[in-house]
């Protein structure tokens, strides 16, 4: 069966950056299925030799060393353009009318929204019309991915899914999280679900608390205009964070099958406890780096924080009392994402006191989601010939040295992937995406309230505002940056 894979938005930076790179090295792989056309829709007038050039371009500048011309000539010639206004239903049957002269003819559709968001429902509404949504049995697969943001608050995220629920079945619906997408962060699973000795210890007995941090080491950059409507919380905790909470927190799905899975992730989001707003400057901080005001496109008075925290709590019987920190920021210290598992204490200090130690010791596991991807295992060790002196030693796991050979894939590689292939494991449900907003929309509406905790300017190139440093330090705890160190100490 032959299949078509319809962009719109096709001249926009996500087509040439993610999109085209991570189907032509899937192409490369060969692993796309047999007879795919891949049909770019926009405005801006293009031929398809015009688009394929752009695309070419695009490979070259954005995955260089995958760059093959012979591959890159049969590529192509599956590559089209159409160009069109998503709001005019003409358009659409023009698309349809051209997608059935193709030399085998599609019969499965899969289309893919990298538009501005505003226009999502435009699109949703024109393809119903065109009748491009509906499966009958007879015809092959209709499906349609979604590219974040997914709303900007529930009430908005809840007309998106209606509008989307009117014309499709939640199974023909793919909203994309590129972080899922990313290897290590699959990789948690595999570690927590597929090995028998860290699952007995995940949970409230063992674990003092987790962090999550992700930080970049970029500012805003181009898309100052997007991001100063959107701001950090937004931006990456509704989604990113969130995702990688449901992952480390979350129960084993008993079958691991799209809906199994999202039933067990959906459970913490179930679980966790609210923000009120009178507590929201206890448990969240905003930054805004020094310099942000002056960057193109920022409005000179904006209120957008570019750094956020948020101490949150899971409440069920695995994770009742033990405190989840999550971080995430820009122009900060260096582009690293980490989860760190900090156990607790041994019972007994009777080696550190015997030491004659202050600084008491606690294991702590490290996943290093990006850049250097691996896993640190922290625990104590004799140092010899010393007596009873002990140091802290490090069990150290690095994607590179066990799989050197393989090239980690982009995110959307695996992503575009499954969703040709109908596998929705690694894209959010409905209902994750309103209890996500549910729960950024009351710390949200902390923030807009009598309560509103300050925004604190940082330092870019810091890790942050210091706040953050007091909020985690008043209980005892400290900021991880285990990855990072582990990344300095292999490439000094
Ligand atoms: C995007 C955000 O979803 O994720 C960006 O909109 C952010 O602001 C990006 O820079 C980070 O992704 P990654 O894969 O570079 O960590």
């Amino acid at each position: 069966m032959s299949t078509a894979f319809v962009i719109f938005g096709a001249s926009g930076d996500l087509t040439a950056r993610k999109l085209i790179p991570a189907l032509y090295n899937k192409f490369r792989k060969k692993r796309l299925p047999e007879a795919l056309h891949i049909i770019g829709f926009s405005r801006t007038q293009f031929s398809d030799e015009t688009f394929r050039e752009k695309m070419k371009e695009a490979i070259t500048k954005y995955t260089p060393h995958d760059y093959d011309e012979s591959v890159w000539k049969e590529f192509a010639r599956n590559l089209h353009y159409q160009s069109g206004d998503v709001d005019n239903i003409d358009h659409y049957q023009i698309l349809k009318k051209r997608m059935s002269q193709f030399e085998n003819r599609p019969e499965n559709l899969l289309f893919y929204l990298a538009t501005a968001p505003v226009l999502y429902p435009k699109v949703i509404t024109r393809l119903h019309e065109a009748s491009l949504t509906a499966e009958s049995g007879q015809n092959g697969f209709r499906r349609i991915i979604i590219e974040k943001p997914f709303g900007r608050d529930l009430s908005s995220a809840l007309i998106l899914n209606n509008a989307l629920h009117t014309v499709m079945d939640e199974k023909q619906i793919y909203r994309i999280d590129h972080y899922l997408g990313k290897e290590t962060v699959q990789n948690v699973l595999v570690f927590r679900f597929g090995n028998a000795i860290f699952e007995p210890l995940w949970n409230r007995n063992y674990i003092d608390h987790v962090q999550i941090t992700v930080a970049e080491s970029e500012g805003v950059g181009h898309r100052a205009g997007y991001y100063d409507q959107t701001g950090a919380l937004r931006d990456m905790f509704q989604n990113h964070l969130l995702q990688l909470l449901m992952l480390v927190a979350m129960e084993s799905p008993v079958v691991f099958e799209a809906e199994a899975l999202r039933n067990e992730k959906v459970k913490v989001l179930r679980a966790l406890r609210d923000i009120p707003p009178e507590y929201s400057s206890r448990y969240t901080v905003r930054g805004q780096y020094e310099g942000y005001l002056s960057e193109e496109g920022v409005n000179p008075k904006s209120r957008t924080e570019t750094y956020t925290t948020v101490q949150l709590y899971i409440d069920n019987w695995r994770w009742q009392g033990v405190p989840f920190y999550l971080q995430s920021g820009k122009k900060m210290k260096e582009k690293s994402s980490e989860i760190s598992i900090q156990f607790r204490r041994p019972p007994t200090q009777i080696l550190d006191i015997a030491a004659g130690k202050t600084e008491l010791f606690t294991n702590r596991l490290s996943i290093c989601i990006q850049p250097n991807e691996g896993m640190h295992l922290c625990f104590l060790a004799k140092v010899p010939d010393q007596g009873l002196q002990t140091h802290q030693v490090d069990m150290n796991y690095q994607f590179q040295d066990s799989f050197g050979s393989i090239v980690i894939p982009e995110a959307y590689e695996r992503l575009l992937l499954d969703a040709l292939l109908g596998d929705a494991s690694l894209f959010a449900r409905s209902d994750e995406i309103e209890l996500s907003w549910k729960f950024i929309d009351g710390i949200l509406s902390g923030w807009e309230s009598e309560y509103a905790p300050q925004l604190f300017r940082y330092q870019p190139g810091s890790w942050g505002p210091d706040e953050a440093n007091y909020l985690i330090g008043r209980e005892g705890r400290w900021w991880i940056h285990e990855c990072t160190q582990h990344q300095k100490s292999t490439t000094m």
